[in-house]
């Protein structure tokens, strides 16, 4: 026997039969087995019982059904179609020798179709091609070339506008450069992204919490919503009233199902989460540090960047500083970078009435603000993230660490604050 099979499908199972009859169901274990095909997974049940089962679970990577119990199998393979997630390749079983509905299984997307009764031989070849199909994309089609960049925004403080850049690059990444893209919210109590794009967040967010071993393309697919061609988005609105039990599983599936489904994954993710769920950094490749020119936002961002350091040593870091305003800041941008050891990335001024504009019209800052400076500052955000991405893994080493005191320059900070005010 083979080792057992593994597509690399998420959690779908490798391989699912839908029988009619003993006698083929007997045939086709020792195949299926020989083939390193779970043969647990071939029940009798035909046509209907392959729908029943798909509309409540993912799609195997490969499914054989048999139509013979079926009246009118032109009509119901219909019904196999609107619950069978795309990506399965389906071999079609039956008794009817008529080459009308070959060919119209095979318009359905039928992989196959295997006139009744069958050998083993046959079976095996079918089930032996089905595999080659789904192994060949992965070696020489486009799917070879697909690579995944995943950028977390954090807010150094509350309200600093992590949310609204998160929106505004999920919306950039989507539109201006055309790339599918997954916003992920996690800020499952309060998030705002669904809201701000005047969206229903729906339930998505809470169901993969709830169910993290549910998670896969089919879920995403039903989860997500869309806020436009390329860009769909997970979210919630969890109840305040009962704490939500989450040890983190959900979010480490999700952001592996994303990884196969976009090219790129925006994720807004409130700190807290750096400590109640470090591991998330791991799959993160560019760390959007979002912060306003303040002395709490000083000290923050010094201590996150340490963080960061540690626990995220693969994660490029990029300090962005939002809400700046026209005239002086509370603390200069020059003592800031000095405080911090490192050079403010991107500066993106305090725009008032574009956000509130944003605000009112339901669209994202970078959509509303397109034609001024802050437009301008937030498309230059987008465009270095893709670059880091072209780019990923070139990039030196980060400078060695020091002592977070040693940095932190509070009084000298306090002095110049008082001075300028
Ligand atoms: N550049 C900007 N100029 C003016 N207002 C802005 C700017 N960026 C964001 N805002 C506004 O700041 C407010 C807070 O923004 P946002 O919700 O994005 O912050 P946050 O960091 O995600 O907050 P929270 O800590 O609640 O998650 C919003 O009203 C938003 O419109
Ligand atoms: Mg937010």
């Amino acid at each position: 026997m083979n080792a057992a099979w593994k597509p690399g499908l998420g959690q779908r199972d490798p391989f699912a039969a839908f029988l009619c009859d003993e006698a083929t169901l007997a045939l086709l274990r020792p195949v299926a087995t020989d083939l390193g095909l779970v043969a647990e997974k071939c029940v009798i049940g035909g046509l209907r019982a392959a729908i029943q089962s798909l509309a409540v679970s993912a799609s195997p990577a490969i499914l054989l059904v048999d139509l013979s119990d079926s009246s009118d199998p032109l009509n119901e393979i219909g019904g196999l179609a609107e619950v069978c997630e795309p990506g399965t390749v389906v071999i079609a079983l039956g008794r009817v020798n008529d080459v009308r509905l070959y060919r119209h299984l095979m318009a359905s997307g039928i992989h196959d179709y295997l006139l009744k009764p069958v050998t083993g031989a046959q079976l095996s070849d079918a089930l032996q091609q089905a595999k080659d199909t789904l192994l060949a994309p992965a070696a020489t089609g486009p799917e070879a070339a697909h690579s995944h960049h995943a950028t977390a925004l954090i807010g150094i403080r509350g309200g600093v506008g992590a949310s609204t850049l998160a929106t505004s690059l999920g919306w950039l990444f989507s539109t201006a450069h055309r790339r599918p893209t997954a916003l992920l919210d996690l800020d499952v109590h309060f998030g705002s992204a669904a809201i701000s794009l005047d969206l229903e967040p729906g339930r998505g967010l809470v169901d993969a919490i709830a169910n993290p071993g549910r998670i896969d393309g089919l879920f995403i697919e039903r989860a997500m919503i869309r806020a436009n061609d390329r860009l769909a988005i997970l979210s919630a609105e969890a109840p305040i009233d009962t704490p939500l039990v989450n040890d983190g599983a959900a979010y480490l599936h999700l952001q592996e199902e994303f990884r196969h489904s976009f090219d790129l994954t925006v994720i807004d993710m409130p700190r807290a989460m750096l400590i109640s769920h470090p591991h998330l950094l791991a799959q993160v490749n560019t760390v959007v540090l979002v912060t306003e020119l303040t002395l709490p936002c000083a000290r923050d961002t010094i201590r996150i960047l340490s963080w960061l350091k540690q626990h995220a040593p693969g994660a490029q870091p990029l300090v962005v500083a939002n809400k700046v305003p026209p005239g002086t800041a509370e603390i200069a941008k020059g003592d800031f970078e000095s405080s911090i050891e490192r050079s403010i990335d991107h500066l993106i001024p305090a725009d008032p009435k574009s956000a509130t504009a944003a605000a009112k019209l339901g669209k994202t800052l970078a959509e509303v603000a397109q034609a001024g400076r802050t437009g301008a500052a937030l498309r230059a955000l987008a465009t270095a993230i893709l670059g880091a991405a072209e780019q990923a893994g070139a990039d030196p080493p980060p400078p060695a660490a020091r002592s977070l005191l040693d940095r932190f320059d509070i009084k000298g900070l306090l002095a110049k604050k008082q001075s300028t005010s």
